[in-house]
Parts: structure tokens; sequence; C-alpha cells
């Protein structure tokens, strides 16, 4: 593989020339192009059903993940994946899960806007081959990243939004959620989630997107 030194025209071939999410998943592992590949164990792409409608991003891989080379199964995994089955949403079913970076920042420390850059066309052509009915963004960095806003969480978690990037047919409803590690730390706030994801529930209802038994 010849990869130039610019690492973001790279990545944006790369994803072009992926033509299904598995051809792009091992695209990804394949990548050089990011230097916290380096220090990481494992390239965390993606989880859950290639065909799930519903699609969530996280920020990056922490410990847990980095190990076993998937997203959220750490603490905030277990989280999120309990909060999901509240409204009938599993990874197993009827969910993707992916992330803004697929190496995980030494100490867990904030993805640099360098890092989320070369990522970017990696998840824009993630979007564009898996084209979902719904986008969830968990947590500051992925819903500021996405809908290109500094707005605060506080402000954007739970409102019916819209994601937009080109080549999209058209614009992707969008909620913002509170970040399920930021809910470990204050669980204070997870009534606002409760709120969030009743908001969620009824989107996919108006969207006719298939939810399980609520657990
Ligand atoms: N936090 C994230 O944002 N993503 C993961 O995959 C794990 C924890």
């Amino acid at each position: 593989k010849k990869l130039g030194n610019n690492p973001i025209a790279d990545a944006r071939r790369i994803a072009a020339a992926a033509k299904t999410l598995g051809e792009l998943r091992t695209a990804i592992e394949r990548f050089d192009g990011c230097p916290l590949k380096a220090a990481a164990k494992n390239t965390v792409v993606c989880d859950g059903a290639f065909d799930a409608e519903v699609m969530i991003i996280g920020e990056a891989p922490g410990g847990e993940e980095d190990t076993q080379g998937l997203p959220f199964v750490g603490r905030a995994g277990k989280l999120l994946d309990k909060m999901l089955a509240t409204i009938g949403l599993s990874r197993q079913s009827n969910v993707y899960i992916t992330n803004l970076i697929y190496w995980r920042p030494p100490g867990n420390r904030d993805p640099s806007p360098a890092e989320m850059q070369v990522c970017a066309p990696l998840l824009a052509r993630q979007i564009e081959l898996k084209a979902p009915k719904l986008l969830l963004t968990a947590g500051k960095f992925a819903t500021q990243a996405m809908l290109g806003t500094e707005d605060g969480i506080m402000r954007l978690r739970g409102r019916k939004l819209r994601f937009t990037q080109e080549g999209l047919p058209q614009p992707i409803p969008c909620i913002p959620l509170l970040h399920p590690a930021y809910l470990l730390r204050r669980p204070e706030d997870k009534a606002k989630a409760w709120d969030d994801l009743r908001t969620v529930a009824a989107l996919c209802d108006e969207l006719g997107i298939e939810r399980g038994p609520a657990l």
C-alpha cells in the first residue's frame, strides 16, 4: 500500500475505493495514516449489524475497546447497551456502532482536531455505505464533529436535528445523546438521558424503524 505524505488525501482515496462496508472495514484496519495507530493494540472500526437502520457514533476507543477491537465494550459501552435496550434497540439486531476515531488516544485523552480530520473521510464513507435511517451521536465530540457546530451537548441533546454531507441523497435525522461515560460520572443526569431515549423511540416509530421489545 502506497501512502503519500498527505494522510487526509490517503484516507479519502481508500474510502472512495471501498465499495462495501466490509471492504471499508478492512481498508480502515490497514490504514496507517493516523499516528494513534502506533500505540494502539487494535483498530476499532464497528460493531453491530451492517443492515441496521440506526447508527451510533461515539468518540474513540478506550482501554477495553482497544484490547477487544470492538467499540463500546467497556463500562460506558455496557451502559449504552442498557440504555438502548430500554427502547428495544441493540447491536445484536438493529444498531450499528462506530466512533469518530478508530484508535485509542493514549490515556483516553480527547481526540485532537488532526486525528478527527484524518479519520473523517473514513467515517463519512461508513455513513454513505451504511445509509442509516437515523443517526445518534454520543457526547460532545461526535455531536459537534458530525453537526459542524460548537454548541454544547447540553443544548443539543435530545433534539431532532439533521445530518448532511456531500453525496447523501437526503439529510439523515440525527439525535445527539449524552455520552454514557459522562453518565457514569454524573448519574444525576440519567433522567435527561431517559428523556432523550424516549425521543429516539418516538422518532424510530415515526421513521418506520423496527424496535424489539423494550427491556
Ligand atoms: N467511548 C466511546 O466514545 N467509544 C467507545 O468505543 C468506547 C467508549
